[in-house]
């Protein structure tokens, strides 16, 4: 079953297009990348599920259904909890209030402030600090639990390694082969291509708004695609 399905999406931030014709269909049980250098579109990939960005012609579904005028709350709803880039946490808030803003959704699963706690101990340790005081590993967990609050179909993630210390991003892929293991769906975009090919089955490469590769990630080297992220 498609949870995701970008059709020939050309897509814009009031008078500048920033996206191409982008199609991008990602199943049930699928983990899928999309990578390419600064500036290509990725995040504004995301924002067409969010609203952020604005479709122009073609179509977006999410699980089946076709949204005109989507709204983040829309994706939320149906299922799919975004990452962002730069993990987003409200500096106002404590640790255990970012999470409970992942609670928005309504979503019922198995996924609640216990749960998140369990899977992430540090974050019960630390519940009641502000959520920007933790480290950069530490809001990045943040930043996912607060996702998996609104118990997600599929998960996507933008740039999670960014800044990160190399023994964290490894962390992360643990946990990212963890999710998909209990069933989440992941769309991961990154640039650092081996956290890529240790997480995901296939992969999509993004260069001004268009997709100009696509293919399966089994099989392929770091080597086979650093063509695509390096200056
Ligand atoms: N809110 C915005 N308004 C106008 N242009 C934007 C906005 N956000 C990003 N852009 C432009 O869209 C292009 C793609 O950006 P982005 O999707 O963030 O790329 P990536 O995530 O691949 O680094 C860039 O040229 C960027 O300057
Ligand atoms: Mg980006």
């Amino acid at each position: 079953m498609s949870l995701i399905k970008l059709h020939n999406v050309d897509a814009f931030y009031d008078s500048a297009q920033i996206l191409d014709n982008i199609s991008l269909e990602v199943n049930k049980g699928e983990k899928v990348a999309v990578l390419g250098r600064n500036g290509v579109g990725k995040t504004t990939l995301i924002n067409t599920l969010l609203g952020i960005a604005k479709v122009r012609s073609g179509s977006i579904q999410i699980q089946g259904k076709t949204f005109k005028n989507i709204r983040s709350f829309d994706a939320v709803r149906n299922g799919i909890a975004v990452v962002p880039q730069g993990r987003r946490i409200i500096p106002s808030l404590t640790v255990e209030e970012n999470l409970l803003m992942g609670e928005a959704s309504l979503r019922k699963g198995n996924w609640n402030l216990n749960s998140v706690y369990d899977l992430f101990p540090i974050l019960r340790e630390r519940s009641q600090i502000m959520g920007t005081a933790l480290s950069g590993g530490q809001q990045q967990m943040l930043a996912i639990g607060r996702a998996l609050m609104s118990n997600p179909d599929l998960l996507i993630l933008d740039e999670p390694s960014e800044g990160l210390a190399p023994i964290i991003v490894d962390q992360l892929i643990d946990l990212l082969n963890d999710l998909v293991k209990k069933g989440t769906s992941i769309l991961l975009v990154e640039q650092n291509i081996s956290f890529i090919l240790n997480v995901v089955e296939r992969y999509l490469v993004l260069s001004k708004g268009r997709v100009i590769e696509k293919g399966s990630a089994i099989g392929v080297t770091v080597d086979n695609l650093k063509k695509y992220i390096s200056v």
